[in-house]
């Protein structure tokens, strides 16, 4: 896990911008980039494919069957993770940031595919506005945990006995089915006083596949305040 090693906030230029656009102007020619899932990746993938239809050759990775489709109407090359060795960039959004950079993500429930194409990346870029800062993870109070849809009611409860408040998310009365055919378990949680102590208990339960906790991960949070762009810059050994 990479959460040590890390440095804190490094720089906070203001850039006159939008996250999406900022974040698009890192891809260069020959890239492979990752498109994350949500509003903030939305906005990127379509200011990448701006990008594309102007001339920029790359290709993305998605996260997601909705950013996959979004990608391909956009006129985004698509190649499977599985196909490439590595990423130069992966560009998505979080739920919760600290001031450490370490994030909660998952809201949008494409938690798992983020995570691995997040860690095959050698840059991972976080659009948030600035609501999404917290002074520690937790701070909105949920957790989401993507968990086999086999015995979901005895994994909720080991992760009761972690102190969580485990939820099966729903979807029109449902329950919401993950790209990857899983549940979504969102935990209820206070302030997280070990976050990775806590990643480290529930990835070890039998039936959680991931959990929104990304530890150590990003390089630059950009943060939209008002009309602004604040650059967070995060340094982390490399991985490649
Ligand atoms: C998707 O599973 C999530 O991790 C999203 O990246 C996260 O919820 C942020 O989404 P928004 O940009 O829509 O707030």
């Amino acid at each position: 896990m990479r959460l040590l090693n890390r440095a804190c906030m490094s720089s906070l230029p203001l850039v006159a911008d939008t996250t999406a656009e900022h974040a698009a102007g890192l891809v260069h020619s020959g890239m492979t980039v990752g498109l994350g899932t949500g509003r903030a990746a939305t906005a990127f993938i379509e200011a990448l494919g701006d990008k594309v239809r102007a001339g920029l050759v790359m290709r993305g990775v998605a996260t997601s069957e909705s950013s996959a489709l979004l990608a391909t109407q956009l006129g985004i090359p698509l190649a499977k993770l599985d196909d490439v060795e590595f990423l130069d960039l992966t560009v998505d959004g979080a739920d919760e940031v600290d001031p450490r950079g370490n994030l909660i993500k998952g809201y949008g429930g494409a938690l798992v595919r983020e995570k691995i194409v997040a860690a095959a990346s050698r840059m991972l870029v976080i659009l948030i506005g600035e609501e999404k800062l917290v002074p520690a993870l937790g701070s909105r109070g949920k957790l989401p945990v993507e968990v086999l849809q086999f015995g979901h009611k005895a994994t909720a409860r080991q992760l009761e006995r972690l102190g969580l408040r485990p939820q099966l998310r729903l979807a029109g009365g449902q329950p919401s089915v993950t790209d990857n055919g899983n549940y979504i378990l969102d935990c209820g949680t206070g302030v997280i006083a070990s976050a990775a102590d806590l990643e480290a208990k529930i990835v070890a339960i039998p039936g959680v596949v991931g959990t929104g906790l990304f530890l150590g991960l990003a390089d630059k949070v950009l943060v939209q305040r008002g009309p602004q762009v604040e650059v967070h810059e995060f340094t982390r050994p490399p991985i490649h």
